[in-house]
């Protein structure tokens, strides 16, 4: 897409554009047109969101783009249909339009093992009468497909792919993905009109993180990143759909018209290959599997290529459900055209299924440590995914309803990847009569106190927090491995120490009568010492591990570190108004009331005192440098080209150690770091006397080993 050359005059122009606008009001003339403003931020935007590879800091790009903002509210004149800020959709979408795709979205033939493939291969080889057939091999993507349509270099709408002839039309909501841009040079290539198809996904890493926030909200998560992410392409609201973080993966092109005037107007500008569209399509600036895919000779490669993926599977970012074997040769393709379902020259290879069958055979009630109870679905023990699972949360009554579940059901299950198994459906049409409705408690399966649904909630619970269940679910919450992470502690030991009257509550772990369990049953001196150093370690865990231990209700693991950050010590957020704690990500009204009111309760402050004074860490260490190297409030900038660190890894290492990264150079700046071809920053730097111009050696040196 970007040549090293136009990379290195971007990068260039974008230090101009950085300084010119950190420099406020002492600025007068701008460095370039605003095309060239768009131009740099469309290439830090390929740079982030396709190549993983940024080249500022977020908060650069945000200044140059409220920057454009702002040109663009000041004369909206200025304002073109592919600018970077137009992804920001006219907020609430009323209804989706029905279109016609350009070309039916046929779906692919599937195959499960190789004899499937060695047939499909063998029919391949008699119609083409080709020896052996070269094909391109790619991985199948497990999200939703969606379909794209450039005119004249630029997006013109896009569609989910509906019934294969007519979707729905959601062009406002496919903005709102990074990684597809608004505009594309398709004439370089000859190109008049293209549509291109792909596949929304959710990586694992965001999925996991929005359904832990779900479950916190007692709202049931999504069953795996495929639901949520084509729930996600149909929602009303474009800020939504934009913080959902979706990714898409472009694989094909369905259709192409040349431009009429041009003197070649035929196809042979274009790729003739599929890989070479592929190419074609990252080379413009699309998220294409052109380095997941691989072109082969002969079905034998293609076995070999598919194993080597699978067994990658689990370690990809996102989820796969197999792969995808394409004849390569586009005019082979044509010659070997479609069956009415799926295009002859395609096959996918499915991976071992995630998904299986099993019978719901009880359901148990358990207490969470907020007194939130669960059903839990006891199911015929049954192996998936190469676990086997015999129960799975089932998150609240409307839920059971809404899957409509009795006891002694056929279900389908799933797992997908490390996500937890999920009930997918149950098959009505398969009883027998002898099936029973699910009743819930009235009354704590535990304390036996009455349960309560507050309005508004799905969740019914227990409101005594001294009922047993609680407080050992939140013991057993603090210790676990994405909170405190006690080793060797784990749940049946904090079941076995709260029982024996040995543990309390969560100061107690700090305070354990170690002689009296050294006298009990497998508990020899080797399992003590390991409890012993597991829990010693475990007083200098970060502050956000400490923060999500705590269990208040609504923060997860992402709040938490949103809250570690914004503090220096625990106790600060009792001078946090609730106003506060709403202006910071992630935070709504909700999450911000229930952590007011966490830290104003004088119980939990006392338990936090408790710990404090038995060693446990309630202080921000990265905040907390002391010693040598302190960079505590002082101010870096970096410019040029680093020889031995990445520009965002010497970013990191500065905040790691207290210090801040500012956008610009003024008189705010206390060190310049200078690497190779410095341009205007230097030249600036140099005429503010109070700024330390310093090189990479001496940068690194100022950093505590
Ligand atoms: S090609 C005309 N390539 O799988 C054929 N499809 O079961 C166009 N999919 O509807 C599809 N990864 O949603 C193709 N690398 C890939 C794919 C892929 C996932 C999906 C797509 C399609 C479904 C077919």
């Amino acid at each position: 897409m970007y040549q090293s050359a136009e990379s290195k005059e971007l990068q260039q122009q974008t230090i101009d554009w950085l300084s010119f606008v950190t420099a406020g009001e002492s600025a007068t003339t701008l460095p370039g047109d605003v095309e060239s403003l768009r131009d740099i931020l469309r290439f830090h935007e390929y740079r982030y969101y396709v190549q993983n590879d940024p080249l500022i800091s977020d908060s650069e790009y945000d200044g140059l783009y409220k920057f454009l903002e702002g040109l663009e509210k000041k004369d909206p004149s200025l304002i073109t249909v592919d600018s970077p800020t137009q992804r920001v959709g006219a907020g609430l979408v009323s209804e989706f339009l029905k279109v016609e795709h350009l070309v039916p979205m046929l779906s692919l033939e599937n195959s499960y093992n190789e004899a499937d493939l060695i047939d499909w291969d063998r029919k391949v080889r008699d119609l083409s009468k080709l020896p052996a057939v070269e094909y391109c091999v790619e991985p199948k993507f497990d999200g939703a497909s969606i379909s794209l349509v450039y005119d004249n270099d630029r997006i013109f709408r896009s569609a989910t792919r509906g019934d294969g002839v007519v979707g729905d039309e959601i062009t406002l909501n496919t903005k709102q993905i990074k990684s597809v841009p608004l505009g594309a040079k398709f004439s370089r290539y000859g190109i008049d009109q293209v549509e291109i198809r792909g596949e929304v996904l959710i990586n694992k890493k965001n999925f996991k993180a929005y359904n832990d926030k779900l479950v916190e909200e007692g709202i049931p998560p999504f069953a795996n990143p495929r639901n949520s992410a084509a729930g996600s392409l149909r929602i009303k609201d474009t800020a939504e759909v934009s913080r959902r973080n979706l990714e898409v993966f472009l694989y094909h092109v369905s259709y192409l018209s040349a431009i009429p005037t041009s003197s070649s107007a035929t196809k042979n500008d274009t790729p003739q290959t599929h890989s070479g569209m592929l190419e074609m399509l990252w080379d413009l600036g699309f998220r294409s599997p052109k380095k997941e895919m691989k072109v082969v000779l002969g079905i034998g490669q293609v076995m070999e290529y598919v194993a080597e993926f699978e067994s990658k599977r689990d370690e990809l970012p996102y989820e796969i459900d197999g792969m995808v074997i394409k004849v390569n040769d586009l005019h082979l393709q044509d010659r070997l055209g479609m069956t009415s379902h799926h295009p002859r020259w395609a096959m996918a290879y499915k991976f071992k299924a995630r998904q299986a069958s099993s019978k719901l055979i009880g359901i148990e009630f358990q207490v969470g440590r907020t007194g939130a109870v669960t059903p839990v679905a006891k199911i015929a023990p049954v192996a998936v995914g190469g676990v086997t699972v015999g129960s799975i949360s089932i998150h609240n009554e409307d839920y059971i309803r809404e899957k409509d579940l009795m006891i002694g059901d056929a279900i389908l299950i799933e797992r997908s990847g490390d996500v937890i198994p999920q009930i997918v459906k149950s098959f009505p049409d398969l009883r027998t009569g002898a099936e029973t409705v699910i009743k819930f408690p009235t009354h704590c399966p535990v304390c036996n106190d009455q349960l309560v649904k507050p309005t508004g909630e799905a969740v019914w619970r227990c409101l005594n927090i001294s009922c047993r269940a609680q407080v050992v679910e939140r013991i057993i919450h603090f210790v676990s491995k994405d909170a405190m992470d006690i080793k060797s502690f784990g749940d049946a030991n904090v079941r076995k120490f709260f029982d024996l009257g040995l543990l309390k509550d969560i100061p107690g772990i700090y305070d354990l009568d170690f002689e009296a369990i050294a006298k009990l049953e497998g508990f020899g001196k080797k399992s003590i010492d390991n409890l012993t150093a597991a829990i010693e370690q475990s007083k200098g865990q970060p502050l956000h591990r400490l923060i999500y231990g705590l269990g208040i209700r609504y923060v997860g693991e992402t709040t938490a570190k949103t809250l570690a950050n914004a503090v220096n010590h625990v106790f600060d957020f009792k001078d946090f108004t609730e106003d506060a704690l709403k202006n910071m990500e992630d935070v709504g009204t909700k999450v911000a009331g229930s952590i007011y009111r966490f830290f104003r309760d004088e119980d939990n402050l006392e338990m936090l005192a408790k710990l404090e004074a038995s060693g446990v860490s309630l202080k921000n260490q990265k905040r907390q440098v002391t010693g040598m190297g302190n960079l505590n409030g002082q101010t870096f900038l970096f410019t040029g080209t680093l020889a031995q660190l990445k520009r965002t890894q010497a970013e990191e290492m500065v905040e790691q150690h207290g210090g801040k990264i500012i956008g610009g150079v003024s008189s705010k700046l206390n060190y310049l770091v200078v690497g190779a071809d410095a341009g205007s920053k230097l030249e600036k730097a140099k005429k503010i006397q109070s700024i330390k111009i310093i090189n990479e050696e001496d940068f690194i040196k100022m950093i505590p080993s």
